[in-house]
């Protein structure tokens, strides 16, 4: 039997740059995903320029670790496609969206806004009032059916001018724009808006370093290492400064939460994985939720020969600037070792050794709701603050039936088994207030831009090319949930 609080929170979860489109529509500046190209499970998405010397190119990785040449400017490039343009319109759509989320019974509804929408260049004097109409709008939608929205202030999206002429979030200027971008919407959704969300998946920035194979440089990490601390000031001053326009403002962090286990018995092994933790996972939660750096923390700078920029003031507004709630997203689990590893999983993100108890999406990654238990009842136990899940979910390939009808028992056994694991945490203590389900719809892959990999109850019909009518249709994992719902997580078959 599955047991849930009263109040507990249903519902799903989208970002802006993936679900909205209209890229270049109302005054809406550019922003990384928009010089992005799409890629697979086996093929990377590549960052688009042109070169000191007027030559088109592509360099390899994307967001913060694309790395273009010296001198170089990002540019969409006609030669290429690029998935988040036109995403699957929910810039148009949101209505239409909003009723079916509204039908599956969602209390909560996770979106991020798109700073890029409010201040096109990220240094503007002026808000664009076209971004604040449109964002006014989304939530004025959403309470119409009782959702209250839960809004991420930064979900990979920084505006690509800040990227090109600052160098992005190395530069501590970012720390100031960001907050004044914080104000403005605090203060526009004052009434509109309750939860709000810092920035998504902080960790991913020096986690993925070393995941990826280990692979980081010293000035990789020393670069890594001071875009986190210019996240953490200005993700803490936006809480001190939001408590001050509405008190009854929450605030969480947001990390990307993955399971590290030890791959065997080996004491070094536990001691790897237990390090993992430290600089995967509680790094960044230990900043943003107790407010001040893990004792672990100076090993892992001087590991790396990092030396960082961090003042009293700094100090001070991590002290002050706490979250309130704890929120992570939830995929997989990793295991760790100091073996040889013989057995390796392929696949975007998840490098590491097989599991053997456990299999495989056809992207690499983990199928592990226990996991998800433990992570639950690690964190709470470290920070005992309300928890929330935003974003679990399974990255498929759907089929279309004739017709038009979509079978994805696939994905209902995958969200089955991580609502049952919650509410066995919640069992054993965990205050656990949420769960928003990653892509409530179909939406374009982060990791490797793809449509292909779906997440969604509701069916989009676009394809990785940009070809398909942009037609919703709820899949059966739609009419699922909404049993879920309705009976409180008690009805999970
Ligand atoms: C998280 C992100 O990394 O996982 C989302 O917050 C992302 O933006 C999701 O879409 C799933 O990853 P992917 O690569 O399958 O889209």
């Amino acid at each position: 039997m599955t047991q849930f609080p009263k109040n507990f929170l249903w519902g799903g979860a989208i970002a802006a740059n993936q679900a909205e489109g209209a890229y270049n529509e109302d005054g809406r500046g550019l922003v990384q995903t928009d010089v992005t190209t799409g890629g697979t499970v086996d093929s990377p998405r590549y960052t688009t320029y042109i070169d000191k010397d007027g030559k088109p190119g592509k360099a390899g990785g994307m967001g913060h670790n694309a790395r273009i040449p010296e001198g170089a400017t990002f540019a969409v490039l006609d030669d290429y496609y690029y998935p988040n343009h036109k995403a699957v319109d929910f810039y148009h759509r949101y209505k239409e969206d909003i009723k079916l989320f509204a039908e599956m019974g969602y209390s909560i509804f996770r979106l991020s806004i798109s700073w890029a929408r409010i201040f096109p260049n990220g240094d503007d004097a002026e808000p664009n009032q076209a971004g604040l109409d449109f964002y006014r709008s989304v939530f004025e939608e959403c309470h119409k059916y009782n959702i209250e929205p839960l809004v991420s202030i930064w979900h990979f999206d920084t505006p690509l001018a800040l990227e090109q002429n600052y160098g992005g979030w190395k530069n501590r200027k970012l720390i100031g724009f960001y907050v004044k971008y914080a104000e403005t919407i605090m203060k526009e959704y004052k009434d509109l808006v309750k939860y709000w969300l810092t920035f998504n998946e902080i960790n991913n920035t020096t986690m993925f370093l070393d995941m990826m194979g280990g692979h980081g440089t010293d000035a990789d990490y020393q670069e890594g290492y001071q875009v986190l601390h210019n996240q953490f000031v200005a993700s803490a001053k936006t809480v001190r400064l939001g408590k001050t326009i509405n008190p009854d403002f929450v605030f969480g962090n947001m990390i990307c939460g993955i399971t590290f286990y030890p791959a065997t018995c080996d004491p070094a092994d536990i001691l790897a994985a237990e390090h993992k933790w430290q600089s995967g996972i509680y790094y960044c939660g230990d900043v943003q939720v107790k407010g001040a750096y893990g004792t672990y923390a100076k090993k892992l700078w001087t590991e790396h020969n990092v030396e960082l920029e961090i003042t009293e003031e700094d100090l001070d507004d991590l002290k002050n600037g706490t979250v309130d709630i704890y929120t992570f997203s939830y995929y997989m689990s990793n295991n760790v070792t100091t073996h040889e590893i013989t057995d390796k999983v392929a696949g975007n993100f998840s490098a590491g050794v097989r599991n053997p108890y456990l299999t495989y999406s056809d992207w690499g990654w983990a199928h592990d709701a226990m996991g998800l238990q433990y992570y639950l009842e690690k964190i709470y136990d470290r920070y005992q603050v309300p928890l929330m899940v935003v974003e679990n979910g399974l990255g498929a390939f759907d089929t279309v039936e004739a017709d038009g009808s979509i079978h994805d028992d696939y994905r209902i056994d995958y969200h089955r088994a991580h609502i049952k694991a919650m509410s066995d945490a919640i069992a054993n203590g965990v205050d656990l207030i949420a769960y928003t389900t990653w892509g409530c719809i179909d939406l374009v892959s982060a990791g490797t831009g793809e449509m292909r990999k779906r997440y969604g109850f509701i069916y989009v019909d676009m394809d990785d090319a940009g070809n398909g009518t942009l037609e919703r249709t709820p899949k059966d994992s739609f009419y699922w949930y909404q049993k879920v719902i309705a009976s409180n997580g008690q009805d999970l078959e």
